[in-house]
């Protein structure tokens, strides 16, 4: 699967694709009056700058070179024409100004709601994504990707179309002021092109092993820097610095071909158009020494020359960071078009503000993947307000349980209730306001911890919000904080122990006061004396709600009303625990051997 997203990233795209353009372009749509007067702008530059060797043509043939007229009519005339060049080129600099702003305002506007989309659109899709799709590669999508769409406005919607007009209008400008003096100076445009043609295929090459190994030393680095305590302790530095030279050294020799290849390209470019240029000095020297031509005509063509290859040049050496916007285009309108595979059933969902806590499993069968069952025909059924604990080895199943509840995943066959009706009947909304989960792996957010706690419910009151701490004990070690509850977490709470980023998580939980309460090992990571502290709280928290408790720890849960034993994927024994206990079967035995001696004693006491 990591294959499959590298190549992703590899993937260079069309040059121009103009399906991809066009769904671009419909972020920019909104703003038709900015379009409009980008388009405006972009004109008037592009006129006014064709307009500039046609006023130095005027000057040199009506004044400089026109012996005819009085010399001071001739200074008071070039004098003129040179204000007049002056103002046209301050106006075609304000033009093209406007230009570039207004187009990169839209293109600014654009990434706004495209970088909101994305998050958006991430923050819904099903885990099941998440569990395709690393992290490091969706974080470049919302970042580098949405950088490279906005390059893309810059690149194409600003620079491509004025040299495409300038191009163009060149030519045309060209052919107007003498036909057959242009046709020469076309004469090596296809060349011209050919060469553009091979430079373009060589760049694409060597810009394609620039992002593949860019692409990987970001990947190994942020794999590093996450796992660095691994690789410290396990001493593999040297490996990894020789790893990752090798890729930087790549890289590096990728850098050099590119430089290579412009190198040659833009001397090869240069013979071109000094060739070309020559052509027409020849052609143009010898019309005006028949007096057929003049020489402002020669002095306007040797510039329109200059404007018509220019952009060619110009365009060659912007292909790759269009076919890399494209690409990233690409790759984020593919993210968009994703559909979260859990949806909310708008239409049967029916309001649920209030819940009796009623949780049932009607034969569920669930899997990952298609291949492998990891449910196999559950059903179990937990009245409103009473306790249950699910027990069993590692991989039975027992997250998955929890998954299903909080709709997470869907099943394969089999239905999850809550309140007797389908947990695909719920909105969203409803669902996960009645059920609260400590999950096995606690999170913590980069914020204070009363945020951690109430993630902003303002319906949770600051007295709710210290009762709850209280509760799980977590009071005692939020006030020893520099700044107690306002005191700014790490990034994942890297900063707490994992017993007190557990308790944070607990207290969150308790906050939001939840009909179904459900703690995955919640209290696996905190030391004998906290567990027996929090076991009380969690009696208490219990009355009145439908718990789900999955521990490891058996001695935590004697005193749920029912415990369920579940084993690859399937029920085994349930029962309380004095029944299952005295049935002595896998209960009975996974108590033996976590608890040997007392466990031998308790049979004589009960
Ligand atoms: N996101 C996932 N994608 C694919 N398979 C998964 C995923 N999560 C869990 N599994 C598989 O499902 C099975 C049950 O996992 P589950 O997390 O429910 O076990 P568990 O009983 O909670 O174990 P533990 O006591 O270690 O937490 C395991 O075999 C596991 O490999
Ligand atoms: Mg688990």
């Amino acid at each position: 699967m990591p294959h499959e997203n590298i190549h992703n990233e590899e993937n260079l795209g069309k040059v121009y694709d103009w399906k991809l353009m066009k769904k671009v372009l419909r972020y920019i749509l909104p703003y038709k009056k900015l379009f409009v007067l980008a388009t405006v702008f972009l004109l008037l530059s592009s006129a006014l700058q064709l307009l500039v060797p046609y006023f130095f043509k005027l000057g040199i043939d009506k004044y400089i070179d026109d012996k005819t007229i009085p010399d001071d009519s001739r200074i008071s005339g070039v004098m003129y024409l040179a204000i007049i060049i002056v103002a046209v080129l301050f106006i075609k600099t304000i033009c093209e100004y406007g230009h570039v702003i207004v187009t990169q305002i839209m293109g600014q506007r654009a990434m706004l709601i495209l970088r909101t989309q994305t998050f958006e659109h991430l923050n819904k899709l099903s885990l099941s994504y998440f569990d395709k799709n690393p992290v490091g590669r969706l974080v470049t999508r919302v970042t580098n990707d949405v950088e490279a769409i906005n390059e893309m406005f810059s690149t194409i919607l600003v620079a491509s179309l004025k040299d495409i007009l300038m191009f163009f209008g060149s030519i045309v400008v060209l052919l107007m002021l003498d036909w057959r003096l242009a046709l020469i100076s076309f004469s090596l445009l296809p060349v011209f092109l050919i060469v553009a043609m091979i430079f373009k295929k060589k760049v694409r090459r060597v810009f394609r092993d620039i992002r593949k190994y860019l692409a990987r030393l970001n990947a190994m680095l942020t794999e590093d820097i996450s796992g660095v305590k691994i690789i410290q302790a396990f001493r593999q530095e040297k490996r990894r610095r020789e790893d990752y030279y090798k890729t930087n050294l790549n890289y590096y020799n990728a850098g050099i071909k590119q430089l290579v290849v412009f190198g040659i390209f833009r001397p090869l470019i240069d013979v071109i158009t000094s060739v070309s240029t020559a052509l027409v000095i020849v052609f143009a020297g010898i019309s005006i020494m028949h007096s057929t031509m003049s020489i402002g005509t020669l002095v306007a063509f040797l510039l329109y020359i200059g404007y018509m290859f220019g952009p060619v040049v110009n365009m060659t050496q912007r292909f790759n960071i269009i076919q890399s916007s494209m690409a990233a285009a690409e790759r984020i309108f593919n993210l968009l078009n994703e559909k979260p595979e859990i949806q909310e059933n708008i239409s049967t969902a029916g309001s649920h503000s209030e819940s009796k806590g009623l949780v049932e499993f009607e034969n569920v069968t669930f899997g990952y993947t298609e291949e492998t069952d990891v449910l196999k025909n559950v059903s179990f059924k937990i009245e409103p307000g009473k306790s249950v604990a699910i027990v069993g080895p590692t991989g039975a199943g027992k997250t998955s349980i929890i998954n299903l509840i909080c709709r997470f995943y869907d099943t394969n066959s089999g239905i999850v209730k809550l309140d007797n009706s389908d947990v695909k009947n719920w909105k969203f909304e409803d669902l996960r306001k009645h059920v609260a989960i400590v999950l096995q792996d606690a999170f913590v957010f980069s914020r204070n911890v009363a945020d951690n706690i109430t993630l902003g419910d303002e319906n949770i009151s600051n007295e709710k919000l210290m009762h709850a701490a209280k509760m799980v004990q977590a009071d005692s070690f939020i006030n020893k904080l520099n700044d107690g509850f306002d005191e700014i977490m790490a990034e994942r709470g890297a900063t707490l122990s994992a017993g007190q980023r557990q308790l944070i998580c607990f207290a969150r939980a308790l906050a939001h006061d939840p009909k179904v309460l459900i703690l995955d090992e919640a209290t696996s990571n905190v030391d004998p004396a906290t567990e027996s502290l929090i076991q009380n709280a969690i009696e208490t928290l219990m009355k009145g709600r439908t718990s789900i408790i999955i521990a490891h720890r058996l001695n935590t849960i004697k005193k749920v009303d029912e415990i369920i034993v579940l084993d690859n994927g399937q029920i085994l024994e349930r029962g309380s625990h004095e029944k299952l206990f005295a049935q002595k079967g896998i209960y009975y035995n996974l108590c033996l051997m976590q608890y040997g001696k007392e466990i031998e004693s308790e049979t004589v006491t009960t």
